[in-house]
């Protein structure tokens, strides 16, 4: 975009290069698998990159190019690849850096799926892995060895909203030629902005506040290096296969035409839900980065434009009350995923983090009865009221 547009104004108008075609306010979908040439000489032109005309949607098309050129506007980037889901963008982030003998360190909380491609597929291609509480950053500067190629963490993380402190561990990483990747999916790009705090790379599972809405499945990476940017797109998306279809691109687009207003209804309601469980009396301990009691909080005040709407919390009971309770919430709904207009809620350990090895799981900081909230937009008083329904029946 020519201008230096606001937040709220680039998640509706950015990354547009010309009009839409037949003047048309929205862009419309391209939903096309091919493209066609007018001669050989124009596919020598597209395959050479002379011109960025398009052959193939696994490449790129037109409605994709528009998702990843806002994307790359709203986190700072010069270039965006967007992917089939989340832990596409993530696992081919993660295999386009890492190579035989390389070493990757890991925050100790990552998503369940994140935690088992890092434990579990990248050692079956010899590359190993040191798993580091990274909200210290002397632990993260004793694990580095003469292999470490990459340091990989969320912030806020998932499901115990570890704040990590980014410009620390980028300083800490450059000195010693390490890569930064960040999943942002907690914070959202309206509440940080990982590149800009000193990260290489940063992801995205859009599936969730990106898209807001619950009905796409999708991911992207972005980045300021523009050479990385084309490498990641036609070395790895391309050739792993992990494509974005168009539909859901377009789906994307619309959704992040509220990403503001949503991010900010989300926020409000989040810090009036943490305040409820901070006071109440069958509640033991509460994560969230607003809390003024939280761990993270002064980190994450320097370092991101607001809390988001994810929380954590522990009963003062035992499992057996946190199956119960999640299981009494009725506008609540108990399903994995986050980031929705819907209040969902879950058990982190039976579902979204099962990866995690139940032994170990409080070596993690997690434990078995922790419950999950992604506070949505409805009437914050509805939330409470059904909070409380459900604490009525524990
Ligand atoms: C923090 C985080 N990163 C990545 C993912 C994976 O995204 P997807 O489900 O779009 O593959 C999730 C999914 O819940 C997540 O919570």
């Amino acid at each position: 975009m020519s201008k230096n547009y606001r937040f709220d104004t680039k998640t509706i108008h950015g990354g547009y290069t010309g009009k839409n075609p037949e003047n048309a306010l929205n862009p419309p979908i391209f939903q096309t698998s091919t493209f066609t040439f007018d001669s050989i000489e124009h596919v020598e032109k597209v395959m050479s990159f002379e011109s960025d005309d398009y052959v193939y949607t696994r490449g790129n098309n037109p409605t994709l190019r528009l998702f990843e050129n806002r994307m790359a506007e709203l986190e700072y980037g010069k270039g965006a690849v967007a992917f089939s889901s989340g832990m596409a963008a993530i696992s081919s982030v993660l295999f386009s850096f890492l190579k035989p003998g390389d070493n990757v360190i890991v925050h100790k909380t990552l998503y369940g799926s994140s935690y088992s491609v890092v434990t579990k597929l990248l050692p079956e291609y010899h590359v190993n892995y040191k798993i580091v509480d990274l909200t210290n950053t002397e632990e993260f500067i004793k694990a580095i060895d003469e292999n470490t190629k990459l340091v990989y963490f969320e912030s806020p993380s998932n499901p115990d909203l570890s704040i990590i402190d980014i410009k620390k561990i980028s300083q800490n990483a450059h000195e010693k030629n390490i890569k930064v990747v960040v999943d942002n999916t907690f914070a959202s790009p309206y509440f940080q902005n990982p590149l800009l705090l000193g990260a290489d790379v940063v992801v995205h599972s859009a599936t969730k506040y990106i898209c807001g809405h619950g009905d796409v499945v999708g991911g992207i990476a972005i980045s300021q290096d523009n050479y990385y940017i084309q490498s990641l797109k036609f070395e790895y998306m391309c050739e792993f296969g992990g494509a974005m279809s168009p539909f859901d691109a377009w789906l994307l687009l619309r959704g992040l035409k509220t990403l503001g207003i949503r991010m900010r209804q989300h926020e409000e309601n989040a810090l009036t839900v943490a305040n409820y469980l901070e006071n109440h009396p069958k509640v033991k301990k509460v994560n969230y980065p607003g809390l003024e009691s939280f761990n993270g909080h002064n980190i994450a005040k320097e370092q991101m434009n607001g809390f988001g709407a994810m929380i954590s919390f522990e009963l003062s009971g035992n499992l057996q009350d946190a199956i119960k309770f999640v299981e009494s919430v009725e506008l609540a709904q108990l399903a994995v995923s986050l980031g929705d207009c819907e209040t969902l809620i879950e058990l982190p350990a039976a579902m979204t983090h099962r990866g995690y090895p139940k032994k170990k799981i409080e070596e993690f900081g997690l434990t078995e009865s922790m419950i999950r909230i992604s506070v949505g937009i409805e009437d914050k008083r509805d939330i409470l009221e059904d909070l409380e329904q459900a604490f009525n029946q524990i």
